[in-house]
């Protein structure tokens, strides 16, 4: 697979819970070893994007298509085996459980190979290796956030939907986890990150897609979107 690879395809998809549609005819694409931000206001539909595409919730038009296979509407737990990982916004760890039984949680389907991958993913993420032992609901907001991306990446995926993933981090730890997420993307998964910190976000992702009341707005190469007067204008009070 070349680097230019679209690993997730989203075309049209519309989408919402029961009432009017929160999301309508949103496209996107992500592609292998790349950071796809998608920003916009509170309320603007971005978890429930996230939850369209993973099944959690029915959408009513529109197709999801995972590493070229069709999977509109699959249930979750399908798609976790196509290799779609998904770290929701909230509840991505199990607190009473330690940090090694969150990573073997995560590792359920695997036949064999979990302590390799913890292994591995002790490299990726050094921090955790210490806190192996720890119940995470004793880690700090960064270690947790850490955590709940390893857990995704525990089935080896082709593609992780982060939603949120650096929400009430500080500055510093916020710029720690971004760098993480850029060295989840470099081992080759295609990254679909929704953040409310658009500055943050557009400075490490390749291509960026702004919505807004649930349509796309519009989309280009991150960096560009960050000098962009409309992106600015929408955000004004927000970059940080
Ligand atoms: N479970 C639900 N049932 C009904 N409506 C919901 C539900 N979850 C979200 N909504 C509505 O869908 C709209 C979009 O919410 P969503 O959580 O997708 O936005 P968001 O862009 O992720 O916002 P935030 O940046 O605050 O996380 C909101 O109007 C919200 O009230
Ligand atoms: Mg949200």
């Amino acid at each position: 697979m070349s680097d230019a690879t679209v690993v997730l395809r989203v075309a049209n998809l519309t989408a919402g819970y029961g009432g009017a549609p929160i999301i309508d005819n949103v496209s996107l694409e992500v592609k292998k070893s790349k950071i796809t931000a998608i920003v916009g206001p509170n309320g603007a539909g971005k978890s429930t994007l996230l939850k369209a595409i993973m099944g959690v919730i029915k959408s009513t038009s529109g197709q999801v298509s995972l590493l070229g296979k069709e999977c509109t509407n699959m249930a979750p737990e399908k798609l976790v085996r196509l290799k779609l990982a998904y770290v929701p916004q909230v509840a991505n760890t199990f607190p009473d459980l330690t940090v090694r039984e969150n990573l073997e949680m995560g590792g359920y389907l695997r036949r064999h190979g979990v302590s390799e991958r913890i292994e591995e993913l002790c490299v990726l993420f050094p921090d955790l290796r210490k806190s192996l032992r720890r119940k995470a609901g004793a880690l700090s907001g960064g270690q947790r956030s850490m955590l709940a991306m390893a857990r995704g990446l525990m089935l080896d995926p082709e593609v992780m939907l982060l939603d949120e993933p650096s929400a009430g981090l500080s500055p510093i730890l916020q710029k720690a986890l971004w760098e993480q997420i850029e060295a989840v993307a470099a081992t080759g998964v295609g990254v679909c990150v929704v953040e409310q910190n658009t500055r943050r976000s557009l400075r490490h992702a390749d291509w960026g897609y702004v919505l807004v009341q649930g349509k796309n707005r519009l989309d280009g190469p991150a960096h560009e979107l960050l000098h962009d007067q409309e992106v600015i204008d929408l955000y004004v009070g927000r970059m940080s």
